[in-house]
């Protein structure tokens, strides 16, 4: 029987539930949190209240599944120090162009610079790879190969690594509707759902070199303005073996969900225009490992094993804050693995903001500590 509106909202957090009115884009997205889509982060606004809630003054916070970096974004901007795992080498990448306290004038200077060479037909296309050739239009290609081959030229070269995938990203031979995981090339015109007319893809990248260039330049500068001089580490590897350091004063994170996304595969053309270290069989949870009964039980080990050593690395006092969306109901078993027990839970509703009736998302913040 499917639940009454009243049923569906009931024990809602409101506080935690923003409209679109309350939260717009804008705020959701603002400063280094747009610096490179990512398809299964958590809002900043959440991570703020989290942090107010759980984390005290000045302590010092671990997201072992940090992802684009929400945590440690929010954690700068907050005044904590903090640590954050990935399994994954771009995400990695994205979160330390994100939290390193680049030099103002250095990083002006080097984003300005290579772009003028850009604009000046500087740089060496060099050979395409396999992918490449298939996934970007001939003009499109030389531009990118152009613009990577100027980046290795200067200090803030990992910034420039981003705006180029973010272009690249732009530029792929997609359908307008397809951008999150296109599974083929679409080299023609097709007839596009999103516009409702014939559309065709894209054949440059300069257009969007020129505008993430400056656009990422903006955005690192509004963050400069905001972030506290604290500090904030960025670890590559699998949390489950990872010494993960410590002591922390609490651990704020949202885990995968099994056989949803695949974390390497939709930055799929980074890992191939820069030459990335692929370790996806490593991902706890991957879209490509399904949600069979097997896949299910890994899926819980995994997740179990991570926050056991979280809670290894916490303070006497300190917190396990989880976001989880757990239609599965697997975090009992999961915090039990861990030896952690729940001491309060939050509902949130996801898509308020979104207003529509269907598909509505509800959203579970689990709060624990040490058994
Ligand atoms: C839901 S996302 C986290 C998103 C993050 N909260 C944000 O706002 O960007 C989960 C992350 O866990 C990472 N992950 C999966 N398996 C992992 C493992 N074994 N060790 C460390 N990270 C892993 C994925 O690469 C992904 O980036």
């Amino acid at each position: 029987m499917a639940a009454t509106q009243e049923q569906l909202y009931a024990g809602l957090d409101l506080d935690l539930s923003w409209s679109e009115q309350d939260l717009p884009e804008r705020e959701r997205t603002k400063h280094v949190h747009r610096l490179h889509p990512y398809l299964g982060k958590y809002i900043p606004q959440l991570v703020e209240e989290l942090f107010r809630r759980h984390v005290p003054p000045r302590g010092r916070v671990l997201d072992p599944f940090a992802g684009s970096g929400t945590t440690l974004v929010q954690a700068l901007e907050s005044g904590h120090d903090s640590a954050g795992v990935d399994i994954a080498a771009f995400n990695c990448l994205l979160m330390r162009v994100k939290t390193t306290a680049h030099n103002p004038f250095g990083l002006e200077r080097d984003l300005r610079a290579a772009l003028a060479r850009f604009e000046r037909c500087e740089g060496r296309a060099g050979r395409p790879t396999p992918y490449v050739r298939a996934w970007f239009a001939p003009q499109a290609r030389d531009d990118l190969l152009r613009f990577r081959s100027l980046a290795g030229d200067y200090e803030h070269a990992d910034v420039l690594r981003i705006v180029l995938a973010r272009a690249a990203r732009s530029a792929r031979l997609t359908s307008h509707f397809d951008l999150d995981l296109p599974r083929e090339p679409q080299v023609g015109p097709y007839w596009c759902h999103k516009h409702k007319r014939e559309c065709r893809p894209v054949e440059r990248a300069d257009h969007f070199i020129r505008r993430y260039t400056l656009d990422t330049l903006a955005r690192l500068k509004d963050f400069a303005r905001v972030r506290k001089p604290k500090d904030a580490a960025v670890l590559h590897g699998d949390a489950r073996r990872l010494d993960l350091g410590g002591p922390f004063d609490a651990v704020v994170t949202s885990p995968p969900y099994p056989g949803l996304i695949d974390y390497h595969e939709q930055h799929r053309y980074a890992y191939e225009l820069l030459g990335l270290d692929d370790r996806r069989g490593e991902e706890i949870g991957a879209a490509e490992q399904g949600t069979a009964k097997a896949a299910i039980a890994g899926y819980v080990e995994g997740i179990g094993d991570v926050l056991a050593a979280c809670a290894a690395a916490l303070k006497p006092r300190g917190r396990v804050v989880v976001v989880v969306n757990d239609r599965r109901d697997l975090y009992p078993a999961i915090l039990e693995r861990a030896g952690l027990e729940l001491e309060q839970s939050y509902r949130r509703h996801v898509n308020r903001r979104t207003g529509r009736r269907a598909g509505e998302y509800f959203e579970t913040v689990l709060v624990a500590r040490r058994a």
